[in-house]
């Protein structure tokens, strides 16, 4: 297959291109610095540079300003949110004017959309978001990316959890945890909707691979827990103690809304659309998950 990635060069979007390009798919990646791309993936700065000749089976749009590295002011609020509606709305204006046009389109979203209120109910694709950053984010970013399915492309909304693999947000997590100085976070009764990063790139080849998908797709592990029983697991996996733990005064403190809306609350989603859908998870238990990436 010929297939367009955004943010093909990120932490997701690299494990994806090293899977695909082992199945032998050709790939185009659109990329700021299409210039540190290596073949065989051809890296182009602009939709522009695409000729009439290229003609893609799926695109996958993973691209945005990271959400968790800066504080959240109102130019960085405005650099996370401007970078994936514009993305976006360059695929869709792109979508517009190609023929024949892809058969899918998978485009990133995360949990952030259900909000942030606590609740220890269980949250499938029919869960409804809030007023929160992360929920409007998700909303305006997915409000744009279904406008493909009007035009006949088959599209997928990857609500994606807390990836787990060689860097991300467990990255940020490993050095404290192997100095012995992890701990919860908050009271620790927040949930964490994780998943495996083979299980996330597993999941969208299952959403290119299956005509019947579509619309809102959550991209977690069938197994939530708590942040409580994550600090519990990787204290485990790493053989460290987990008795700190880092008030939530402290955290809004240093980080501000992000701290509060990413790291203090969290809800228990599950992946109910793709496990219908025949995907079966390689890491449903969490402890198996953290020993494969630590
Ligand atoms: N990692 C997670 O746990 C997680 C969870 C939920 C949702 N997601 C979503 O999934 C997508 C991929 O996640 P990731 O962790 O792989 O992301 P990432 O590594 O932070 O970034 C993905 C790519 O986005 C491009 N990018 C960065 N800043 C940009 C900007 N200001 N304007 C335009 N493009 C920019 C970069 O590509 P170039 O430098 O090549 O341009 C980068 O390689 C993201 O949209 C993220 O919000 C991730």
């Amino acid at each position: 297959m010929n297939i367009l990635i955004t943010g093909g060069t990120g932490f997701i979007g690299s494990v994806l291109c090293s899977r695909l390009l082992e199945d032998q798919h050709h790939l185009v990646v659109l990329s700021r610095h299409p210039e540190t791309l290596q073949s065989p993936v051809q890296g182009i700065g602009s939709l522009s540079d695409l000729t009439d000749a290229m003609i893609f089976d799926a695109v996958i749009n993973l691209a945005g300003e990271p959400i968790v590295e800066k504080r959240w002011s109102d130019g960085q609020k405005q650099r996370i949110l401007r970078s994936r509606l514009d993305t976006t709305q360059a695929l869709i204006a792109y979508f517009t004017r190609i023929e024949p046009k892809p058969k899918v389109f998978i485009s990133g979203s995360a949990i952030g959309y259900y909000g942030t209120g606590r609740t220890n109910e269980s949250i499938d694709e029919t869960g409804v978001g809030d007023d929160s950053f992360s929920s409007q984010i998700c909303r305006q970013w997915e409000t744009i990316a279904i406008q493909a399915q009007p035009l006949g492309i088959r599209t997928c909304l990857l609500r994606t959890g807390i990836v787990l693999g060689n860097g991300g947000a467990l990255g940020k997590m490993l050095g404290p945890f192997k100095l012995g100085a992890g701990g919860r976070m908050g009271d620790g009764t927040q949930w964490m909707s994780w998943i495996h990063i083979n299980d996330l790139i597993g999941i969208i080849l299952h959403c290119i691979e299956h005509d019947g998908i579509q619309g809102p797709v959550n991209g977690t592990s069938p197994h939530p827990v708590t942040n409580q029983q994550f600090t519990e697991a990787l204290g485990k996996v790493l053989n460290r103690p987990t008795f700190f733990s880092m008030p939530g005064v402290v955290i809004k403190l240093l980080m501000g809304q992000m701290g509060e809306e990413l790291l203090l609350t969290g809800k228990k989603i599950l992946p109910k659309k793709i496990q219908e859908a025949g995907y079966t998870f390689v890491y449903e238990n969490l402890e198996q998950a953290l020993a494969d990436v630590v």
